[in-house]
């Protein structure tokens, strides 16, 4: 189920008799030039991650093994989706706040970053994050 909160993409897809091969690149399924890659894994049962939101980053995540659920909320609506598909993304906007939830033990998630890391750019707290966007 896709709302305005839950913008995914579909990536070139090249399958053959020798199985499949994902394609992710600027003009294509990639919306900004990627500066930073990194990926979640080893999650241990029960931990959630994330609880933020970025002022200014764009990022783009896909889920290359396992499955997670991903909760999204912009200071009014919430929504989840669960990512399970090598071959979709997830584009996560900034002033967006967005959570990790139920990674099963083999889930990698790979994150493309629009700009190296920057702790200024991130909001760590809800209720902090409410006002930014809200006011
Ligand atoms: P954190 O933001 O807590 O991860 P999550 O969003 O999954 O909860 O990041 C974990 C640690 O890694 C924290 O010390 C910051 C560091 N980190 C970097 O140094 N560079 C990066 O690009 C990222 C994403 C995190």
């Amino acid at each position: 189920m896709e709302s305005s909160l839950i913008q995914l993409v579909n990536f070139q897809l090249h399958g053959d008799a020798r199985g499949k091969l994902s394609v992710a690149e600027v003009g294509g399924a990639l919306p900004f030039a990627v500066r930073r890659i990194y990926w979640i894994y080893g999650t241990k049962p029960g931990v959630s991650r994330g609880f933020h939101a970025h002022k200014k980053l764009n990022q783009l995540c896909v889920c290359i093994a396992g499955s997670l659920r991903i909760r999204l909320f912009d200071g009014t609506n919430e929504d989840d989706v669960t990512l399970n598909e090598m071959n979709v993304g997830l584009k996560i906007p900034p002033r967006i706040w967005h959570e990790m939830h139920d990674l099963s033990p083999d889930c990698v998630l790979i994150v493309f970053a629009e700009s190296e890391y920057d702790e200024s750019d991130y909001i760590r707290d809800r209720k902090q994050f409410i006002r930014y966007v809200v006011g």
